[in-house]
């Protein structure tokens, strides 16, 4: 089966050609660059990149795959969740291209592609950890296709706990990447941050007290000189207490659940500390995606796809862009 996948949920263009599972081709045009001077992904950019890179990319990833718009058996593209503008881009140009070529088209949600991000090799059930720039949350996967939400934060998602707290510190965007490179010559037991909601019992996270007790910390610096002094530190304390409030979550929801297997996906899953940390642990065993299916690409939403069209088939003709889809 020969899918294309379309990823435009939010600042990266993704573009991905799959023949059954093997990638023929693997494209992703970042506009972290545009976006950076910003401190954050601005929407209306972000649409207009989307415009100017989408098609271009597409007839790249055909001529590299070394086929023909029309012998594809399907096209998968994000709906939703993401920005609107950026959505319609990938979303409208899928409904063309599929008119065009004659090719069914599958809309998928963005959480399921970064589900399919991190489980290859994986039999359900397995419990998922999205952790990303918008989400972090636990599902269980009983079945592909049979997702039950077990809990998600209630402020904050990790990755946005990293991008805040970097802009805190007068780091770059994104911010996770940046915190993580400094802590690496930090001393993360340095300064306490609170690990929120560690012993709650429930599978809920907040990152939003985190953020707060940073910024208190770094007021109480005399001057940018001592805070300087303390950034690695202070990144590797921060980075600590993430870290730790997401193994607590997951080791509870293998409690709770009597799953052992857990996979881990989302931009935030790229970070080395975290990574490592997760190898340590007893009691379950983790699947992470290679680093550059982390964040946002188009594989994970081919994969998705081909997934869910040979399950169901096509159940609606019209995919229409939704920013705020979030059942699976
Ligand atoms: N090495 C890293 N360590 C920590 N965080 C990271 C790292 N690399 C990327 N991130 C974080 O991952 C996030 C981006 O991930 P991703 O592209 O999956 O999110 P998104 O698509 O913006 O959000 P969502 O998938 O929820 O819609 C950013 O918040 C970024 O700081
Ligand atoms: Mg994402």
């Amino acid at each position: 089966m020969l899918i294309l996948g379309i990823e435009t949920s939010c600042d990266d263009t993704g573009v991905a050609i799959l023949r059954d599972n093997e990638v023929l081709c693997e494209l992703l045009s970042s506009q972290i660059k545009f976006h950076a001077d910003y401190g954050g992904v601005i929407p209306e950019m972000a649409a207009r990149k989307h415009l100017e890179n989408l098609l271009p990319l597409v007839n790249i990833a055909l001529s590299e795959s070394k086929i023909s718009g029309r012998e594809l058996d399907l096209i998968a593209v994000t709906r939703g969740p993401g920005l609107m503008g950026a959505l319609m881009v990938g979303v409208q140009t899928a409904r063309a291209l599929s008119q065009v070529w004659g090719v069914p088209l599958i809309g998928i949600n963005h959480l399921e592609g970064h589900i399919f991000a991190g489980c290859e090799g994986l039999k359900p059930p397995f419990l998922s950890l999205i952790v990303s720039g918008g989400h972090t949350e636990i599902i269980t996967v009983r079945d592909f296709g049979d997702y039950e939400l077990l809990g998600q934060t209630r402020d904050d998602a990790a990755g946005e706990a990293f991008d805040k707290g970097a802009k805190i510190l007068g780091l770059k965007y994104p911010g996770g990447p940046e915190i993580e490179k400094l802590a690496r010559s930090g001393n993360s037991k340095a300064f306490n941050f609170p690990v929120p909601l560690k012993n709650s019992g429930l599978v809920e996270f907040s990152f939003s007290g985190l953020k707060t007790a940073l910024l208190w910390q770094v007021k109480k610096f005399a001057s940018s000189e001592e805070l300087q002094a303390n950034m690695n530190d202070l990144c590797a304390s921060y980075q600590a207490a993430i870290i730790e409030a997401l193994i607590a979550k997951i080791r509870l929801a293998v409690k709770l659940t009597g799953i052992h297997q857990v996979s881990i996906s989302g931009g935030v899953s790229a970070n080395g500390a975290l990574r490592e940390a997760l190898r340590r642990e007893k009691g379950f065993t983790i699947s992470l995606p290679e680093l550059k299916r982390c964040t946002d690409n188009a594989v994970m939403t081919a994969l998705a796809g081909q997934n869910r069209y040979l399950r169901e088939g096509i159940t609606n003709s019209e995919v229409i862009a939704d920013p705020s889809l979030h059942e699976i």
